[in-house]
């Protein structure tokens, strides 16, 4: 299978049967590799209600009637917009014709910012595991580092993580290299780094840190990794 990176936290994962679409922040990122008006995902998969993971997943989900797969309290509130949706919670799976998928916990906030500056809260946020065509997949969303990344790790081994290292609102390079050796990842693609100025802009330090545990991929907007 193949993941592409499209900058930030968004990325597709193409197998022979479905395209995943992992939290379209699309339009207003400048580190985009791709227009929303591009994407055909089978399914979209949101870990969170901040406006840089929600990003263009309504739109998208009205556009090629892809449900968004999200949490209980954000998938309600994406429901009211009209998208097609499936919520879930941290810690159950769901079996669908491609595989499962499960919330894992993430050590973070979740809201969207309403008109004069007050948070509409949206329930916890996560990430997330998909497990497809004897493949393991673990999208982190954004996180602090936490020890039960260890059990995340034991659960399944995984083939492909997705960690923040763009440090101030999740885990740094340092810490996410310590979530490496918790989860004992295949291969890391480093994710929501050097999308705006004030996030880690090189992931160098996690490359050097990182790479003594597991094969790690930086990959450049609009490049794929394939395993
Ligand atoms: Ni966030
Ligand atoms: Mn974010």
């Amino acid at each position: 299978m193949k993941f592409t990176y499209f900058g930030h936290a968004a990325g597709y994962l193409e197998t022979s049967s479905e395209r995943f679409l992992f939290d379209p922040f699309l339009t207003g990122n400048p580190k985009a590799s791709i227009t929303a008006d591009k994407v055909a995902p089978s399914y979209i998969v949101v870990t969170h209600g901040h406006s840089d993971h929600v990003g263009d997943a309504v739109e998208i989900s009205k556009r090629v009637g892809a449900s968004i797969i999200t949490t209980f309290e954000l998938a309600n509130w994406l429901d009211a917009q009209g998208a097609k949706t499936f919520a879930m919670n941290h810690g159950g799976w769901f079996g669908f014709p491609f595989g499962k998928i499960r919330f894992t916990i993430a050590f973070h906030s979740s809201s969207v910012i309403e008109e004069g500056g007050r948070p509409l809260y949206l329930g916890e946020p996560a990430g997330v595991v998909i497990h497809t065509e004897g493949k393991t997949i673990y999208h982190a969303g954004d996180t602090a580092l936490f020890s039960d990344m260890r059990l995340i790790g034991e659960d399944a081994p995984i083939d492909l993580a997705l960690l923040p290292i763009g440090d101030l609102f999740t885990m740094g390079p340092k810490d996410a290299a310590k979530a490496v050796e918790f989860l004992a990842p295949k291969r890391v693609v480093p994710i929501h780094y050097g999308t705006f100025p004030v996030l880690v802009s090189d992931p160098k330090e996690f490359v050097v840190l990182a790479g003594k545990k597991t094969d790690v991929h930086p990959l450049m907007p609009g490049e794929s990794i394939e395993f």
